[in-house]
């Protein structure tokens, strides 16, 4: 059984605002998600991440499709006493401490705790806000917001975590606890599915990756898949390569030139040094070399560019 079964699932708004009629937000998206592990969502702005996760979630309905947490349809809400989530964008009470919202939040999931139940102090201590306990939470940092919200996600010991955007407004330092946190929680078993625009963390943390793109799935795979396939040669040269010279190279090599920097995708090193002896021939001076992977990140801006064109 997976932690997370979704088959087809499409979801249209209606909507009369700007004249804009119909927004298809996802389309006939099949995806599964295997308990233990980490899910990262990818996708520009406006992609449909936040609404998949809404779906899953049962906060929006689905047009057509079903989805399946822990085995069960996702309409029923007795499935969700075993699920966190951290919205985007979430406010909580700002007259609450942040104790409070945990105790607030935890019996939410009919979960019943008090200020002295040894999961506040843990959960507190996790995301490193213990100190601030009692302090009321519009006083807090957008960091602090975060942390607490990771702890709100977390305080009844759910099987599956949903955060959307969790490292929005976290400095550095704080990312990288955040991301500690999620491999802890992946030790104990917890299934966890990021929604980021942070291509890098994702990267850092997800056994799995998708990537969304006006609704539609056009990436799946581990990020070992949907990057290393591709090793990367950078030339970088003196001087800008006049358009013919261009062309006549096309004609034997795959590459892509921006300005003084040449890349070429798929070649074994006996290619590349013919590529560099036919620009040496050309009288043109080769400044550096590099062989790399590419990152999500690459990969992410082609296929949405690809998908563009
Ligand atoms: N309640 C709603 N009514 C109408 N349209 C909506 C509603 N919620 C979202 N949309 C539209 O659905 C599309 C997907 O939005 P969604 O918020 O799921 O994207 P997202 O990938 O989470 O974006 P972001 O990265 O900006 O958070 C967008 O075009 C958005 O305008
Ligand atoms: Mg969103």
């Amino acid at each position: 059984m997976y932690a997370i079964e979704i088959t087809n699932l499409t979801k249209i708004y209606k909507t009369r605002a700007l004249n804009k009629g119909e927004i298809k937000a996802l389309e006939n998206v099949t995806l599964n998600i295997e308990k233990g592990t980490i899910f990262g969502l990818l996708g520009p702005n406006g992609a449909g991440k936040t609404t998949l996760v809404k779906v899953l979630l049962g906060i929006v309905s689905a047009t057509s499709g079903s989805a399946k947490l822990l085995g069960e349809n996702v309409k029923n809400y007795l499935v969700r006493k075993n699920v966190g989530y951290l919205p985007e964008n979430h406010k909580f009470p700002n007259y609450l401490t942040g104790e409070d919202v945990l105790m607030y939040y935890a019996k939410l999931s009919g979960y019943e705790i008090s200020k002295k139940s040894k999961e506040i102090e843990e959960y507190l201590q996790l995301v490193k806000m213990g100190k601030w306990r009692k302090t009321k939470i519009k006083k807090y940092s957008k960091g602090m917001m975060q942390r607490l919200g990771l702890a709100q996600a977390m305080i009844h010991n759910p099987e599956i975590i949903f955060l959307d955007e969790p490292t929005d407004g976290v400095d550095p330092i704080g990312r990288k606890e955040i991301r500690d946190i999620l491999i802890e929680l992946k030790n104990k078993g917890k299934t966890i599915f990021i929604n980021s625009h942070l291509l890098s963390e994702v990267e850092l943390v997800s056994d799995k990756v998708g990537m969304l793109n006006e609704g539609k799935l056009i990436k799946l795979g581990t990020v070992e898949e949907l990057t290393t396939s591709k090793e990367i040669f950078e030339i970088n040269i003196s001087e800008t390569l006049p358009d013919l010279v261009v062309k006549e190279l096309k004609t034997k090599y795959t590459f892509q030139i921006n300005n003084l920097k040449i890349s070429l995708e798929n070649a074994n090193t006996d290619k590349v040094n013919k590529f560099m002896d036919e620009l040496r021939k050309l009288g043109v001076t080769i400044t550096s070399f590099n062989q790399k992977k590419e990152s999500l990140e690459d990969m992410f801006i082609k296929s949405l560019t690809e998908t563009k064109n």
